[in-house]
């Protein structure tokens, strides 16, 4: 397969690029720092044949299509890459924490989206990573998961209109897993999981052809039934978490 992963000098997108392209599939590597995407190269070793590096800022519009609008076909995208920005208090609240926020996380994926259509033919698929931060109201959280519910949404409607025309999406909703991401975190992340484990996650449901991927399985399931609960139970549980901080 081709496949093409944003957000892969790091963390999740690394791992991918380095378990893709460890099974023989053709990968286009995409990253902001020229440094780390040679990084990435070098670290996959006798797979590093398989690996194409592509060097753009996914807020960067005119980059994105400059550069995506040369490949051929791609069999499966993942669009990963992302930030995480926490409102750490109420005098943080500025508008352009949010505006860098959705440049990456929402708008840098409706620019890979708008460049990659035209590549994706019959039977491809499109993947994007939001986050189970959207299934309940978070403490701090006001932009990063606005931020994936929006991208989220944004995929459950591409599931209707690219349909019809052979195209499969899915959405990836990951727990807490370790890398520099949440490194910086400063509060008890339950259930982490390691970036080869939630690789491997993505791995087997892409490749089972799930149209929603959630991981690890059972924060999965206890996140799902809060985001059932009426929201004063929801917003009750969160602000006891955020005491208990
Ligand atoms: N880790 C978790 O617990 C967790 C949980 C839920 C969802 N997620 C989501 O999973 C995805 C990957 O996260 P991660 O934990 O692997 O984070 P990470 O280690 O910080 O990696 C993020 C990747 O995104 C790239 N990136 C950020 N802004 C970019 C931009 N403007 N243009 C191009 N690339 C950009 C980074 O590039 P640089 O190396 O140049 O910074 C890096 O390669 C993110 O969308 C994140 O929100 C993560």
């Amino acid at each position: 397969m081709n496949i093409l992963i944003t957000g892969a000098t790091s963390g999740i997108g690394r791992q991918l690029v380095l378990d893709y392209s460890k099974s023989g599939h053709r990968v286009y590597a995409c990253g902001r720092s020229p440094d780390k995407l040679e990084a990435l190269k070098k670290d996959c070793g006798e797979a590093e044949e398989y690996v194409q590096l592509l060097q753009f800022d996914v807020t960067d519009r005119e980059a994105v299509r400059t550069t995506l609008g040369s490949l051929e076909q791609v069999d499966l995208v993942i669009l990963n890459a992302g930030v995480c920005e926490y409102v750490n208090e109420l005098s943080d609240f500025e508008s352009e924490l949010f505006e860098r926020v959705f440049a990456a996380n929402y708008f840098g994926v409706v620019n890979c989206v708008d460049a990659l259509l035209p590549k994706l033919g019959a039977g491809s698929r499109l993947a994007i990573v939001d986050s189970m931060a959207r299934l309940m109201p978070f403490t701090r959280a006001e932009a990063y998961a606005s931020s994936k519910a929006a991208v989220h949404y944004l995929g459950n409607s591409l599931k209707v209109d690219l349909a019809p025309h052979g195209i499969a999406v899915t959405t990836i909703s990951p727990g807490f897993v370790e890398t520099p991401m949440t490194d910086a975190n400063d509060f008890e992340m339950p259930m982490k999981i390691t970036v080869a484990d939630a690789s491997k996650a993505i791995q087997k449901g892409l490749a089972k052809g799930k149209a929603q991927i959630y991981f690890p399985r059972v924060f999965g399931w206890i996140l799902r039934f809060i985001h059932k609960l009426p929201l004063r139970l929801q917003i009750a549980i969160s602000r006891r978490m955020k005491n208990a901080q």
